[in-house]
């Protein structure tokens, strides 16, 4: 699997994700939630941005997150902690090598972890290992090739696309979202169902212009320019222009569209 995570663990990435969470909380959480008693894995949490959401909105569940990195796992337990909650417990490991009993969790949740890794389909089967026979894994990805806006921009979408290829060389897949479905099923889950969830954002949602066109996706590859100019793959004016006009989409009179999706499927009970 990808040794290689493309968006790093500088401060201003975690502050993407965790306005990247905080915005998108209703749209990909609202139909998550885990009985009392439930016992739940969460695989690569990172920082904790979906964490706080999942531990909020199942308080009698009890959740295992972990994560490669021990400085996000850190900055994720001081967040759960000022937050007050005590149903979470964090532990570095790797999704590869995970150090639990087979069958020991009621539920698996992933958000944002497939896209980048190498072999998605394995990761899915080493965590379905853990899973319950009749537990239900739920994985959120996103979709880079799902964002249109006004003005169009063909700068834009160059830019874009840097992060697409920088995704792909790192071994990862920045369009993983449409694949998510034959994946879950590949896996071996039974009653697999995907569905796509749309941000759309236009001036008359402030919260959404700010939080997700300008401080999630297009931070997200202005967090790029140095590794898209440094592996060639455009120049800085190149790119500097792609960015310029993402953040026209986020002016008045501009449009931002993109599209997540969220699979369920079950372990399939013998
Ligand atoms: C984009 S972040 C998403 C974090 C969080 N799930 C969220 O939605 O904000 C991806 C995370 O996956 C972690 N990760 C990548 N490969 C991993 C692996 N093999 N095992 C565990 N965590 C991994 C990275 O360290 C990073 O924190």
């Amino acid at each position: 699997m990808s040794e290689a995570y493309v968006h790093g663990y500088d401060p201003r990435e975690n502050e993407r994700l965790r306005d990247q969470a905080g915005t998108l909380v209703d749209l990909l959480h609202s139909d998550t939630s885990y009985p009392s008693g439930s016992v739940v894995l969460e695989a690569g949490c990172g920082v904790g941005a979906q964490t706080v959401t999942l531990a909020r909105r199942s308080p009698g569940a009890r959740f295992t997150s972990i994560d490669v990195s021990a400085d996000s796992l850190a900055e994720a337990k001081r967040k759960t902690d000022a937050a007050g909650f005590t149903n979470v417990q964090f532990q570095q490991a790797d999704i590869c090598a995970l150090p639990f009993a087979p069958e020991s969790f009621d539920h698996v949740f992933v958000c944002f972890v497939l896209e980048h890794l190498s072999r998605p389909v394995e990761a899915l089967t080493i965590l379905k290992r853990v899973l319950r026979p009749g537990g239900t894994m739920t994985v959120i990805e996103g979709d880079h090739g799902s964002t249109y806006f006004h003005p169009d921009s063909s700068a834009a979408h160059r830019a874009i696309q840097c992060l697409v290829e920088l995704q792909r060389l790192a071994g990862g897949n920045a369009l993983i979202g449409r694949q998510l479905y034959p994946l879950m099923v590949e896996t071996g889950l039974e009653a697999v169902h995907v569905s796509p969830r749309m941000v759309y954002v236009d001036s008359s949602r402030p919260d959404l212009v700010d939080g997700f066109t300008r401080k999630t996706f297009t931070a997200m590859i202005e967090g790029v320019r140095k590794s898209a100019t440094d592996a060639g793959l455009i120049d800085p004016e190149s790119f500097d222009a792609g960015v310029r006009d993402l953040r026209r989409t986020a002016e008045p009179g501009g449009v931002f569209c993109y599209t997540f999706f969220k699979g369920v499927g079950r372990k399939i009970q013998e």
